[in-house]
């Protein structure tokens, strides 16, 4: 995770950005330490990463890359601003034991790549170019399924898709939550026939990022505004927690976003 400490709303590369409105920074750090401390009372080692004056998005951590196998496959921002965290990520994954691979193509790390079970579902159409899916198939050895995002409010498969399910238990199957109206027709075909028991989100819930959470399986921290979100996890035996980010949501974030795996 990267505490905010330099967030703000400079430019415009989402539609939920107004950078002509003012944003609260003290604000998103406060709701940031929730969400950090919710992690820490939830047992998981959080590692930090040094926030950097001049790159407010970098609070979005899931976009620093993609690491799986100790392996860290970095990512090439598609927007100037941001260009320069993925040099500043690799950095980090370098001094702290994993195996850097230099992008090659552009990808926006795991806000468009997410591994269920052993397969990673990967987004396309607003950041990550499709060459990049090929380049992670390449490194990781796991099929790659592209799928194509149509809104621009959810332009990263992370606002669009939750997993549900990171690493079910064997003989278990591994779940998701999505919102339809985000995919064309031909990954919604593959959404429906791979996870036929996927919970449906709905878009007033899609709207506060709802779908923007991080699972272990059990525990699901969600957005606290994604009342019928958390309820049908509540139906399906999860645990929902719920965190307030509106402040991070004027950058276009939520929970997820705040977030990268690291996976030895
Ligand atoms: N302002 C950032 C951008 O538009 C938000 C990134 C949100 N991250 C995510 N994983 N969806 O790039």
């Amino acid at each position: 995770m990267c505490r905010p400490d330099f967030f703000t709303v400079a430019y415009r590369i989402n539609p939920w950005m107004h950078p002509e409105d003012p944003t609260d920074t003290s604000l998103a750090v406060k709701q940031w330490e929730v969400l950090y401390k919710t992690y820490v009372d939830l047992g998981f080692d959080v590692q930090l990463v040094d926030p950097i004056d001049g790159l407010p998005d970098m609070v979005y951590a899931a976009n620093g890359g993609f690491v799986l196998d100790n392996i860290a496959y970095g990512a090439s921002f598609t927007y100037p601003e941001r260009q320069p965290e993925g040099p500043a990520y690799m950095d980090w994954f370098g001094a702290n034991g994993y195996e850097v691979r230099v992008p090659a193509n552009i990808n926006e790390g795991e806000g468009d790549f997410l591994l269920v079970d052993d397969v990673i579902l990967a987004g396309t159409g607003f950041r990550s170019a499709s060459n990049s899916h090929e380049e992670l198939a390449q490194i990781f050895g796991r099929p790659v399924i592209t799928l194509n995002l149509i809104n621009p409010s959810f332009y990263h498969l992370d606002t669009a898709i939750a997993v549900l399910d990171p690493s079910p238990a064997p003989g278990e199957s591994a779940n998701i939550a999505y919102l339809p109206s985000a995919f064309d027709e031909p990954s919604l075909e593959i959404l429906r026939e791979r996870y036929p028991d996927a919970i449906i989100v709905n878009e007033e819930d899609a709207a506060v990022l709802g779908l923007n959470s991080y699972s272990d399986g059990y525990n699901v921290v969600i957005a606290s505004r994604a009342k019928d979100f958390e309820r049908q996890l509540l139906d399906r035996g999860y645990n929902p927690i719920g965190v307030d980010l509106s402040e991070l949501l004027l950058g276009g974030g939520g929970v997820k976003c705040c977030t990268l795996e690291l996976r030895r």
